[in-house]
């Protein structure tokens, strides 16, 4: 078992308010992990912490055992994914797919140097794992949701992270984009890679997912494992609405009175 993260005591202060306050978190290499919280409750935040992106204010970060602060940053953020929405708005949309997944490999936006052929074999065997092979020559603005969501996907796995990290990535996905999404994830979990994966919706939290964290107002108001945490109780608490909780064949559902 390998340690993955741990936060002592981070915090975040933006303009005078506190976005995260004293987050204790520790994941090792057997635990996925689901953050889930109402908008605005410092998700976001927390992902660009874990993933590198950001120094907290105040807080001790370590990624895969090493401090931030002392090691090679870019080094570091080859071992981890990182796919939300910022990047599928910000991209620029006339670009074709194989170029946007080819800029992983040089964290830019737009491909601006040479690919080498070792790069080439190693994305094709992505697409075809992720069951896009079909889309490479495509415009990355011209697809769907759920294709530019996997095409993200691809282009995070370049540098074959241990970890990846997932903001909301089923967010305006219909019922089938969803899945499709869900199961790629799944093959990824399988595969071997640890993820973490926030969310506003139990029913996306995938069978491989073991822990999740309840996040309210910058704080963890609980956290562990995720038969405890799926709680009626407490979810209801958490998402300030009014549910039952329904368990099946290992995925959770909301039940709307
Ligand atoms: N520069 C800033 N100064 C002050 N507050 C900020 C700043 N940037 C973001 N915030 C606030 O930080 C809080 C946490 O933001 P974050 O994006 O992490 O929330 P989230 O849980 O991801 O929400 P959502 O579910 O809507 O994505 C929000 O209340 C947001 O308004
Ligand atoms: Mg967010």
């Amino acid at each position: 078992m390998e340690d993955l993260i741990e936060l002592e005591n981070v915090s975040i202060v933006r303009e005078g308010k506190t976005i995260l306050k004293d987050i204790n978190f520790k994941m090792d290499s057997s635990e996925n992990w689901a953050i889930i919280g109402r908008n605005g409750s410092g998700k976001s935040f927390l992902l660009r912490i874990l993933s590198g992106n950001l120094f907290p204010s105040t807080g001790i970060v370590k990624i895969f055992g090493k401090q931030l602060g002392f090691v090679n940053i870019w080094d570091l953020r080859k071992e981890i994914g990182f796919v939300s929405d910022h990047l599928q708005r910000e991209y620029d949309r006339e670009t074709r797919v194989i170029n946007v997944i080819y800029s992983g490999f040089f964290a830019s936006n737009g491909l601006y140097q040479d690919v080498t052929d070792e790069m080439k074999e190693k994305v094709v065997d992505i697409l075809e794992f992720l069951e896009i092979f079909h889309l490479r020559d495509r415009v990355f603005g011209h697809l769907s949701s759920g294709e530019q969501k996997k095409v993200l996907i691809a282009r995070s796995l370049v540098f074959s992270p241990k970890l990846l990290i997932f903001d909301e990535p089923c967010n305006n996905l219909d019922l089938a984009s969803k899945e499709d999404v869900l199961h790629s994830i799944q093959k990824l979990v399988q595969k071997g890679h640890n993820i973490v994966f926030v969310t506003h919706h139990i029913e996306e939290i995938i069978p491989q997912i073991n822990n999740v964290l309840f996040l309210k107002e910058g704080k963890i108001i609980k956290s562990g494992d995720k038969v405890k945490m799926m709680n009626k109780k407490l979810l209801n608490n958490l998402l300030s609405y009014k549910f039952g909780v329904v368990k099946k064949n290992g995925w959770y559902y909301f039940k709307h009175f």
